[in-house]
């Protein structure tokens, strides 16, 4: 089994939504997917029961960590939702280091039901986010194109606690990044020109699909992508030529998401980061 996690500390860029279209697509393609939500706000949660495709757990995600999980549903693509309950694990810190072992060894007796498991987090760096870096195979990282964003992503790779170059060093040497994936993208001049500005800094950690220049997997800003959020559709079987067009737009870029999750690219090393060190500044 491969753990994926989405992750950035911005909120509202899309891990939600591109979790549940990853999670869906997955499924799709017959693998067997564990979905856990460790985000208190369940935005993962919900499109994936409203939907009807997934055997929920009769327990909530806080027992993965807490160590109290009974088994999980003997089936193909099985949801462990997200509660209120996740948000006391953090004002716990003398259990910290019980909750990140239990949540590995969780994974470890699943490891052999799922194909895939798709791990959504909150925004803030709390033990939830630690937990799950500290024993997930990659971290997939939906970013938007403003400023704070491409700032942001510094503190992906360097924040003091939950950094994928600290997470990796101290605590899981093999986390591995898939990529930057762009979200929520609008065709204006100010966000092309925030596009380029993302390949310039950062194209190593981007996922290029393609050979030509802008050849990098994106999610477009689109209203059936958020009303497939909040009505639990699966956006390919929607019913508006809309929704069919834009899957056909995202889909070759999730498959090669799936493709990558069996070969994610390192963490570079190098301080601030190897992407950036010949990048002209952000302006
Ligand atoms: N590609 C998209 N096109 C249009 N709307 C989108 C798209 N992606 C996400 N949204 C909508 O934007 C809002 C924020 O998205 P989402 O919940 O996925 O972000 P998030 O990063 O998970 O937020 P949080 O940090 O709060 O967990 C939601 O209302 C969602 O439906
Ligand atoms: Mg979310």
């Amino acid at each position: 089994m491969k753990t994926v996690v989405l992750c950035n500390q911005k909120g509202g860029v899309g891990k939600s939504a591109v979790a549940t279209l990853l999670a869906h697509h997955l499924a799709r393609r017959g693998q067997r997917v564990l979905a856990i939500d460790l985000d208190h706000q369940g935005n993962f949660s919900r499109p994936l029961t409203l939907s009807g495709r997934v055997t929920p757990a009769a327990f909530t995600a806080d027992a993965l960590l807490t160590g109290v999980a009974p088994a999980l549903p003997d089936q193909p693509f099985v949801l462990v939702p997200g509660d209120r309950a996740l948000l006391g694990l953090e004002r716990q810190p003398a259990l910290h280091t019980a909750f990140a072992r239990q949540f590995r060894s969780f994974l470890a007796a699943v490891n052999g039901a799922f194909d895939v498991c798709v791990v959504d987090t909150n925004p803030n760096p709390d033990i939830r986010l630690i937990a799950v870096l500290a024993t997930a195979d990659c971290v997939l990282s939906p970013i938007q194109l403003n400023q704070e964003a491409l700032d942001g992503v510094g503190g992906l790779l360097n924040h003091e606690r939950v950094g994928l170059r600290k997470i990796k060093a101290v605590l899981n040497p093999k986390l591995s990044l898939i990529g930057l994936l762009p979200t929520l993208v609008e065709p204006t001049p100010f966000q092309k020109a925030n596009f380029l500005q993302v390949v310039q800094r950062y194209h190593p950690l981007m996922i290029r699909i393609g050979e030509g220049a802008g050849a990098f997997a994106s999610i477009p800003r689109r209203s059936c992508i958020a009303e497939a959020q909040a009505g639990g559709d699966v956006l390919w079987e929607m019913k508006k030529t809309a929704a069919r067009d834009t899957w056909r737009e995202i889909e070759p870029g999730l498959s090669h998401i799936a493709h990558l999750l069996s070969e994610a690219i390192p963490i570079p090393s190098n301080s601030p980061t190897a992407a950036v060190r010949h990048a002209p500044a952000a302006g």
